[in-house]
């Protein structure tokens, strides 16, 4: 599989630039296990960076034109980097230029050069495809500037090129996966301070994702909104993000808070809180445990959070029903893409077939289902 794929992209490049690549970067996608919309709210999430990635091969060109091939979308696109503009045609360049662009108003030196990209991170179905490509992206420059920079700083520079030039308002969660992976090792990440404890899962546990292949059509606008919501829910509570409240100290106060703003800010603070304890549960083992935390996680998606939808709710049924399942839920942001279930390792194969076919019946679409394994984070690599 590596070999093809390396095959793959070489031939790509060599195709387009006549050339061989100098150097491999990858940057991994990543599933959130536990904590939806709680990095914003500077709370807990518990994330995976995931065998999913998406690589570039890239040799410096010694020009200031960045030359680029998305394999995956068979496209190409170039840019100046002393004018680096929002492009509207080639969307998946922005996050490239975003970060070219944040490196600039660093004072980082960048350096123009020839990429073939390829990703194994589904696009645009909640796995953090464009954190991939921005902190792959991110490496790169580094390299080829011959600068230096923590995991911790690129992913905060990654997520504001997200924020200030692609204009899409994420939290941290994704670019800090992305760039902080560890093997064999979820994160539990504390998005107060960005501290990061690594847990490992007991063995015998595997989490497999199951994408609905249903597209995420109103994750921008509703993105917004709960943001928004949080946000109205802080202030009348008078804290600076909602994750300073605990679930009893904010019971005792709910009704200060219009309904709405209420049921939004009781889902952050409990799932913030479950973060910790699947942390903990997931490390022992303990899957009556996992069960149920996801059980409470999804249920406050749906009727407090309100970010699930139709197909979601189909693909609950169809992952709570499958052999060998422990728990299932929502992930990323939600509305549609892909959710995520903890299975027994020997039932994989089982869990998998299943999904599948009651998906398949249920919905008409054909799901993709994948166990996953945690890996580190953004690098060069040898492929
Ligand atoms: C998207 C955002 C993240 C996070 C999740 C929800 O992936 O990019 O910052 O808010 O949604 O947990």
């Amino acid at each position: 599989m590596q070999v093809e794929r390396r095959q793959h992209v070489m031939e790509l490049f060599q195709n387009r630039f006549g050339s061989e690549p100098q150097l491999w970067a990858r940057a991994p996608g990543r599933v959130d296990l536990m904590g939806s919309h709680t990095d914003y709210n500077l709370g807990y999430v518990l994330t995976l960076p995931i065998s999913r990635d998406t690589w570039m091969a890239v040799r410096k060109n010694g020009s200031r034109t960045v030359n680029l091939h998305a394999a995956n979308l068979n496209e190409d696109d170039c840019f100046s980097l002393d004018a680096i503009e929002k492009t509207s045609i080639k969307k998946w360049s922005n996050y490239i230029r975003g970060v070219a662009s944040v490196l600039q108003a660093e004072g980082l030196q960048t350096d123009g050069f020839d990429a073939v990209i390829h990703s194994t991170v589904p696009l645009e179905s909640g796995l953090s495809s464009s954190a991939a490509l921005e902190c792959v992206t991110a490496v790169v420059f580094r390299e080829l500037g011959g600068w230096q920079m923590a995991p911790r700083a690129m992913a905060t520079l990654c997520q504001r090129a997200e924020n200030q030039f692609v204009g899409v308002n994420c939290g941290i969660l994704d670019q800090f996966s992305s760039c902080l992976g560890e093997a064999e090792c979820a994160l539990l990440l504390d998005c107060s301070d960005l501290s990061t404890r690594a847990v490992r899962i007991a063995s015998g546990i595997s989490v497999v994702i199951c994408n609905t292949m249903s597209p995420r059509k109103l994750s921008g606008s509703e993105y917004t909104l709960r943001r928004a919501d949080c946000e109205q829910g802080a202030a009348l509570l008078g804290v600076k993000s909602l994750c300073e409240m605990t679930v009893e100290g904010l019971a005792a106060r709910r009704s200060i808070l219009p309904e709405q703003v209420a049921r939004r800010c009781e889902f952050i603070v409990a799932e913030s809180a479950r973060a910790e304890s699947l942390a903990r549960a997931l490390q022992a083992g303990d899957r009556d445990s996992v069960a149920r935390f996801c059980a409470e996680s999804f249920a406050g998606a749906r009727d407090l959070y309100e970010i699930t939808s139709a197909s979601m709710a189909t693909m609950r049924k169809a992952m709570q029903e499958a052999p060998g399942v422990i728990g299932s839920r929502q992930a990323g942001a939600g509305f549609g893409g892909c959710m995520v279930a903890f299975v027994e390792t020997a039932r994989t194969d089982d869990f998998r077939a299943a999904v599948v076919e009651s998906y398949l019946t249920a919905s008409g679409l054909r799901p993709d289902v994948y166990q996953v394994e945690a890996v580190t984070g953004a690098a060069l690599f040898v492929p």
